[in-house]
């Protein structure tokens, strides 16, 4: 095949991967190479776009680490997290909706006791969660693995500070015979997503701002159920409607309520301001 233009090179890159075994991977380079060559005629891209181009993908590779993923934060801040996110958990309107994971979880948190303290010392005002967690028709899920992640009171996570040698505001927990989840952290509050990077670059490019609304992360597994991954977000912060990352749902704003004192769910007195969260998860029944 020769003298290949602009309106015949998008079908001579589909014949050449008509061998392909995989059907499926083949649906998908065949649309992925549709779509990239509609855009690049679409915008008439220019070889110094191009070029730019692929200089933000490397800059994007190079920014990633073992405590950086600036390919997740690239994905989140275009919705791309969050349309996947969509696409997969079109879920029954009881089930508890999924959001986005986010580049903040960390394997291996430490497994804490129901009560325990996630904050290992991290700032915060204290925060007592007392959840729930059942299937669709209401029976309590017992043991479920519960993965906990939140930012401190300067809207950091752990990984994020240099030097810290031990996880803080991160831990796994199992739910009681009951399906019930207490512990406590730190109340959480809004914070910028990592703006050092190419994706700060590209916010600033395009007059967006980096804040996340305030909100806890859960990862919930359980045997017969399918694995819920989601947020619980405070009512009161002023960027629920514009995340950085789209990933708010209604559903997801959490019962939280604050008191300047006194004696705290788990029985300890707080001479200081403290705040409950109250959430109920219902999981999806599927595969684990
Ligand atoms: C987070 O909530 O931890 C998060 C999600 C997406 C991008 C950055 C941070
Ligand atoms: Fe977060």
């Amino acid at each position: 095949m020769r003298n290949i233009n602009e309106n015949t090179i998008t079908a001579a890159v589909l014949d050449r991967m008509a061998e392909c075994p995989s059907p499926r991977l083949k649906e998908i380079m065949s649309a992925l190479v549709r779509h990239m060559h509609d855009f690049a005629r679409e915008v008439k891209l220019t070889e110094a776009e191009w070029a730019a181009g692929i200089d933000f993908l490397t800059a994007t590779g190079h920014k990633c680490s073992d405590k950086r993923q600036e390919f997740i934060l690239l994905s989140d801040t275009l919705g791309l997290s969050m349309l996947v996110v969509a696409l997969n958990h079109a879920k029954s309107a009881e089930a508890t909706e999924a959001t986005v994971f986010g580049p903040f979880h960390v394997q291996g948190a430490p497994q804490l006791a129901l009560g325990d303290d996630i904050s290992g010392g991290a700032k915060g005002e204290p925060l007592f969660v007392n959840a729930t967690v059942r299937g669709r028709d209401g029976e309590p899920v017992a043991d479920a693995v519960v993965d906990v992640w939140e930012a401190d009171a300067e809207g950091f996570y752990d990984v994020q500070r240099a030097g810290l040698d031990r996880p803080q505001g991160r831990a796994v927990f199992r739910t009681d015979a009951k399906g019930r989840l207490w512990f406590r952290g730190v109340m959480p509050v809004a914070y910028p997503i990592p703006t050092d990077g190419p994706v700060g670059v590209m916010l600033k490019a395009t007059k967006r701002h980096p804040w996340r609304p305030a909100h806890v992360h859960f990862m919930i597994q359980a045997p017969g159920y399918e694995t819920l991954i989601t947020h619980v977000f405070r009512g009161d912060d002023p960027y629920l409607d514009s995340d950085a990352v789209f990933g708010v749902r209604s559903s997801l704003i959490g019962n939280f309520a604050s008191r300047p004192d006194g004696v705290a769910p788990d029985g300890s007195r707080q001479a200081g301001r403290f705040h409950t969260l109250g959430f109920e998860f219902v999981l999806e029944p599927g595969p684990h």
